[in-house]
């Protein structure tokens, strides 16, 4: 079969070498790919936003299916339209996508079919949003509706941030704001939970706990993610449940009556209190860099699960894992997520010594000849399993270290809250 990945990312990268073990690829072509993926798989450089030129790109070149990695396309309708032209898409469709694409119409979900989150309430303008901060428990959280990469949450300790942030969205931060979200801060621990589904039936893919922020400890500003372990420590059988029965079947369903099926993956952002499951947010998507995290783990045809999921025969299959740990971390340009450096040469990854549990996978990185540039934030991605998440960590730092790349940045403690001192 021949193939195509939308996305540049290290998820993108992870995507294209599991499918890439299936005996059915013929060809694979990412759009546009970084230097991890131009080893495997075509490259083509298109603009995402040009829906127009990627399915002529697909139809001309006899694409059998088309994976979407990142949210924007998603959110913006690709699958919709590439199936007008009888394009085999994997990811859900422009009204499912709402599901990150806006944040209050997952509320309204979450209200319509008690799945339990925070408790919230929309406001339309600033004189609303403000006149409910002046009694308002702190601290609060303030969110922009639309995309915003992450960007658009703010957590305020007093009315003169939450005032702050309500006038940078309705500045238009994150775009145009006709209304923004104010909720209840809860406390607990998060954890990322992904299914992947036809609409009908669903599968587990996998549990993670991202590090979001840029510094050790958990410590300064948000970034896409800096690293991962999988799976989660919070797991258990009980919670497992309550997180299927109590927000992935219900928000299946609201889709469902919505008369369209979710199709593809579906990230779950939870809160976990007291072994109980409050919805974050969800993700149209999996996670970067949980993705490249727990694909490693997979022992199953990625390609067959795709087609199952798109051809509506998920119940049919069975999905193996391993059971190692899995740790990930994200080597990034110093300086991230602020500005930093760009096309800087990357110049010893060929000569680490990868066993066959180590992994590394490109993200902000570019080709130049047989040379490695880096070209984003986020540039590389150490990946191992082993039986436990120490060991994973030291076979990743010894890596690193051996790559010895002067402009990289990576934290020293991913995974610290499951590895004892
Ligand atoms: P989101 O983009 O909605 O995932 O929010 C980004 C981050 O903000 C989350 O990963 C949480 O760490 C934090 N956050 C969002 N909503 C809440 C909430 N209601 N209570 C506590 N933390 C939150
Ligand atoms: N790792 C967080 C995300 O992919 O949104």
């Amino acid at each position: 079969m021949i193939v195509g990945i939308i996305g540049s990312g290290g998820r993108e990268h992870a995507i294209c070498e599991t499918l890439k073990k299936s005996k059915k690829i013929k060809e694979l072509y990412c759009f546009p790919g970084n230097a991890g993926t131009a080893r495997i798989a075509k490259n083509i450089d298109i603009d995402l936003e040009d829906f127009e030129e990627i399915k002529n790109f697909i139809l001309k070149n006899k694409i059998d299916l088309v994976i979407v990695g990142p949210e924007k396309p998603l959110v913006d309708g690709i699958v919709d339209f590439l199936e007008r032209f009888k394009i085999k898409v994997f990811g859900p469709n422009k009204v499912a996508s709402q599901l990150e694409g806006s944040k209050i119409f997952t509320k309204e979900i979450c209200k319509k079919y008690n799945i339990p989150t925070a408790n919230f309430g929309i406001f339309k303008d600033r004189e609303m949003s403000k006149n409910f901060l002046k009694s308002a428990n702190y601290p609060i959280v303030i969110k922009a509706d639309n995309l915003a990469s992450g960007k658009g949450v703010y957590i305020c300790d007093n009315k003169a941030q939450g005032n702050s942030a309500v006038d940078e969205i309705f500045n238009g931060k994150f775009g145009k704001a006709e209304n923004l979200l104010i909720e209840e801060f809860l406390i607990g621990e998060e954890m990322s939970f992904f299914i992947l589904t036809d609409g009908v039936s669903f599968k587990n893919f996998g549990t993670a706990q991202d590090h979001k922020r840029v510094l050790e400890g958990d410590k300064g500003k948000n970034t896409g993610g800096m690293g991962a372990y999988s799976p989660s420590r919070l797991l258990n059988e009980e919670l497992e449940k309550k997180i299927i029965n109590k927000i992935i079947k219900p928000t299946i369903k609201a889709i469902n009556d919505l008369g369209t099926k979710y199709k593809g993956f579906l990230y779950a952002g939870l809160m976990i209190t007291n072994n109980e499951p409050y919805l974050i947010e969800y993700n149209v998507r999996m996670g970067d860099p949980e993705c490249q995290t727990i694909l490693p783990k997979l022992n199953s045809d990625l390609l067959e699960i795709f087609l199952a999921c798109c051809e509506n025969r998920l119940n049919q299959i069975q999905i193996e894992w391993s059971n190692k740990k899995s740790l990930c971390i994200v080597l990034c340009s110093k300086g991230y997520p602020d500005d930093f450096k760009k096309d800087i040469e990357i110049n010893n990854i060929e000569k680490i010594n990868l066993n066959k549990d180590n992994f590394i996978f490109h993200a902000g990185t570019y080709r130049d000849g047989e040379k490695i540039f880096s070209r984003g934030g986020r540039v590389l991605n150490f990946v191992s399993l082993c039986d436990n998440f120490l060991e994973a960590r030291k076979e990743n730092i010894q890596n690193l270290l051996n790559l010895d790349w002067s402009e990289g940045y990576y934290r020293r403690d991913i995974g610290f809250k499951v590895i004892e001192k």
